[in-house]
């Protein structure tokens, strides 16, 4: 039976994916190879953020696909439902009421110390509140589930140390109610996009689809850019350097990487030849991810399935949060008058 997640005893987790469609390489290496190893030890929540995704540029009619195809990459990864709840964030009302009531002692100085809201906010003439309240939805995302570790990229860590702030605070004046939740930082770093100038991401297109067939991930992995003093073929190449060799160190055997470096070095492999071998070995290691995805694009009921009973799993859990929180802050008046 799927749910016997609920109330194993085991530590829980969750953590949180933007819907942007099919996952990239970067969430794979980043987040979700993680994510499949840790449905072992713990209790596991995984939530698709469509209300995170409101706060930047979206367009409406296509969020509904990007959920969907979301989706059908966790499963084609390995996550597997019957091991962790898989959900979408708006199917659990009681995140966004968490999040209000925590606007109560989130200090407004943290969240505009927030680096991605710096970042993201001095691209904008105007800025949507949402974009400063995004990390209070977040911690709401972790406490209300009171998950006690959060697997996350670095890049997350200061929403992470922001939320254990809001736990304390919500703590001291309420009661106690919220662990203090532990990052869990994958050994990856950051992957940058093929374009070798920043962090792979499908907003700037510099990103390997982790579904795309094999003659796809060839398309998209040749116009990556490699040591740019290596201009003409014969010139000696730099793998320290070079951002297709650190992919080849992810996917290339190892038996095999001294062979790749010393032939870049010496300039007896050209870098087109390069990247044919990474695209091969790319297409390679993600066959099962291909034919799983394709199972479930065949069968939308099941994919639309698993979410459902994602957000029932979760939602028993959010509830017997937002109980307390309720309680706590003088919100159950009918009983209490009586
Ligand atoms: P997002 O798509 O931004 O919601 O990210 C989902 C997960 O993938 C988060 O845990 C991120 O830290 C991780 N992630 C996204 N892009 C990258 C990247 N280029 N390198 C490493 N991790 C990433
Ligand atoms: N902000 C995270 C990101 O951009 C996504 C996210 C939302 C998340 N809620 C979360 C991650 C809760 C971990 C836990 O990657």
């Amino acid at each position: 039976m799927s749910g016997q997640q609920v109330n194993t005893g085991k530590r829980r987790i969750l953590s949180g994916v933007q819907p942007s469609g099919e996952a990239h390489l970067g969430n794979y290496l980043g987040a979700f190879r993680q994510w499949v190893d840790l449905q072992d030890t713990y209790d596991c929540l995984f939530c698709i953020v469509d209300q995170h995704a409101i706060t930047g540029q979206y367009d409406p009619a296509l969020l509904p696909q990007r959920i969907f195809d979301m989706a059908v990459s966790l499963l084609a990864v390995g996550l597997d439902p019957d091991r962790c709840s898989i959900f979408v964030q708006s199917e659990v009302q009681e995140h966004t009421e968490l999040a209000w009531l925590f606007n109560a002692v989130t200090p407004v100085g943290e969240l505009e110390r927030m680096t991605q809201y710096k970042d993201k906010s001095s691209r904008l003439e105007s800025i949507p509140a949402g974009l400063l309240n995004y990390p209070i939805l977040q911690a709401a995302d972790i406490l209300i589930y009171r998950a006690q570790a959060v697997p996350v990229g670095e890049d997350q860590l200061q929403h992470l140390e922001l939320t254990r702030e809001i736990a304390r605070k919500w703590n001291a004046q309420y009661g106690e109610l919220f662990p203090e939740p532990q990052a869990i930082v994958g050994g990856t770093g950051r992957i940058m996009g093929l374009d070798g100038e920043a962090k792979m991401s499908k907003s700037l297109g510099n990103t390997v689809g982790i579904l795309a067939e094999p003659e796809e991930v060839w398309s998209q992995v040749r116009t990556a850019v490699t040591d740019p003093q290596r201009i003409r073929k014969d010139d000696p190449g730099r793998p320290e350097v070079c951002n297709v060799y650190s992919l080849h160190e992810f996917f290339t055997d190892s038996s095999d990487l001294p062979d790749i470096a010393e032939q870049c070095r010496t300039a007896q492999r050209g870098c087109v030849d390069c990247k044919k071998i990474l695209a091969e070995n790319v297409a390679h290691e993600f066959e099962p991810f291909r034919d799983r995805a394709a199972h479930y694009r065949d069968r939308p009921e099941e994919v639309m399935e698993v979410l459902a009973t994602g957000a029932r799993q979760a939602t028993v859990l959010a509830q017997e949060t937002m109980a307390e929180v309720r309680r706590k802050m003088g919100m159950d008046w009918r009983k209490a008058l009586t």
